[in-house]
């Protein structure tokens, strides 16, 4: 077995925590559910939502990892031996997997849009609604574009964490920000994006209920990235000197900027077409836009190429990144656990994962009739993992920092073994113990009853 390797930079690591957390979510959920929620209200209840439940959780996250120096499996087993708290690392580790296998499709999805977009296909397109819909249905054709992105993370995963998933993100996440403020230029530039900020930003408290609260705490959650055990197993490579209560900071900063802009990107965009219906999801990335791309630059063609281009370059970014995180969770479990290298240990992963994805993409077409509970394949895992397991898991993590570890253990991660200051500790571990545990357990029943 090699041996284990830590992040090499400060920026490093940020930039690779940040990687995971910012993903498809923040750009196709977070615009729409702040648009219909009440703009500036949503924004400002889904930033408490970040600072006083986002935050705890990824400082516990880190804290587990960096402590253990282990996957997320062998982390709990470690600190909990012989406990059922051990059932959080597998948990952890299942989901990510589970994750993954559906998570590489729709980014397949993206990747099909790039080059669709690149060799002009894209603007050439009559119905986006049929052209999408006749996409995913296909058989293989989502499943060829699926294996070409889980190999472009396969290639990254398998070189390593420092070579690998380090030097990548210091690339992807500078270039993502860098297309992330063009496309705001661009979208400021057109005729409606007024409009289109005003539906964003003006704050409207009358529409803030306890619907949209939970609302803005779930998306928090899952847009953080939290309990899948990526972060936790990101933590695992920071060094001592890493500060996890500033580097949890920094990454929820980024992620919630980034969801921000992306709503600057796409609603001035839609707004200067007139009579278009706004989706949510794959519908708002895959069909309202290229339409907007459509009719806006019809006498702009060339603007609207480079739009839409750096458009599904930016998701295909996000994608990415957040896919390599869940490749790790799942591969550093298989590596240490396993004799084999390196290599292996993620070919085995992407090749297991890519099977299950195939699954998932056929239940778009051919096996869109077979349900369990009511739901397709795609529809089940979505539900399983970001539903369900996800705040359960939140919840155990919260329990096991809060009442399980020892007291001292957490603060001397939390502060670097009393070399870095955290005054709100306290503050912290009361969060933990009792406030967050309670709020996430509200909004689990509230989604089940959804
Ligand atoms: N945070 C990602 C997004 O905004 C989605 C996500 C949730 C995720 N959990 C994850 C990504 C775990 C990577 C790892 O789209």
């Amino acid at each position: 077995m090699e041996t284990r390797k830590n992040f090499g930079s400060r920026l490093g690591v940020v930039l690779a925590a940040a990687g995971s957390a910012v993903g498809l979510g923040n750009v196709w959920r977070f615009p729409t559910e702040v648009g219909n929620n009440g703009g500036a209200a949503f924004i400002l209840i889904y930033l408490l939502c970040v600072l006083l439940i986002g935050v705890p959780v990824m400082i516990s996250e880190f804290l587990i990892g960096r402590h253990t120096h282990a996957n997320t499996i062998s982390a709990y087993a470690r600190l909990a031996p012989g406990s059922w708290w051990r059932i959080e690392g597998v948990a952890g580790v299942f989901v990510a997997f589970l994750i993954l296998s559906y998570y590489v499709i729709i980014s397949g999805w993206t990747l099909y849009y790039l080059v669709q977009s690149c060799t002009g296909a894209l603007a050439a397109e009559q119905d986006f609604k049929a052209g999408f819909s006749s996409f995913v249905s296909h058989p293989w054709w989502p499943v060829v574009y699926g294996c070409i992105f889980m190999a472009m993370t396969h290639v990254v995963i398998a070189r390593g964490v420092q070579s690998g998933i380090e030097r990548f993100s210091k690339v992807m996440m500078p270039l993502l920000l860098v297309i992330i403020v063009v496309l705001v230029a661009c979208s400021f530039s057109m005729p409606g994006a007024r409009e289109g900020l005003h539906f964003l930003l003006k704050p409207d408290f009358s529409k803030v209920s306890t619907r949209v609260m939970l609302s803005a705490m779930g998306q928090a959650f899952f847009s953080l990235s939290l309990a899948m055990g990526c972060l936790c197993t990101y933590a695992s490579y920071f060094g001592p000197e890493t500060r996890l209560v500033r580097t949890a900071v920094n990454v929820s900063l980024i992620d919630t900027m980034v969801a921000i802009l992306s709503g600057f990107i796409i609603f001035p965009a839609v707004f200067s077409v007139a009579g278009v219906q706004v989706d949510e999801g794959p519908g708002l990335v895959f069909i309202t836009l290229p339409n907007v791309f459509h009719m806006a630059f019809h006498s702009l063609p060339l603007l609207g190429y480079v739009f839409s281009v750096l458009f599904y370059l930016l998701l295909l970014l996000a994608a990415l990144t957040s896919a390599m995180s869940l490749h790790e969770s799942v591969t550093a479990y298989v590596l240490e656990t396993t004799h084999i290298s390196r290599r292996q240990a993620s070919a085995l992963v992407s090749v297991s994962c890519m099977l299950l994805g195939v699954a998932c993409s056929l239940s778009f077409g051919p096996w869109s009739d077979f349900k369990v509970f009511g739901l397709t394949i795609f529809e089940l895992f979505d539900f399983a993992a970001s539903k369900v397991i996800m705040l359960l898991s939140g919840i155990v993590i919260c329990l096991f920092v809060g009442w399980r570890l020892d007291r001292q253990l957490v603060y001397d991660e939390v502060t670097n073994y009393g070399t870095v200051p955290f005054r709100l500790f306290r503050f912290y571990v009361f969060l933990i113990r009792y406030v967050i545990p309670v709020i996430i357990g509200v909004i689990f029943v509230n989604e089940l009853l959804r």
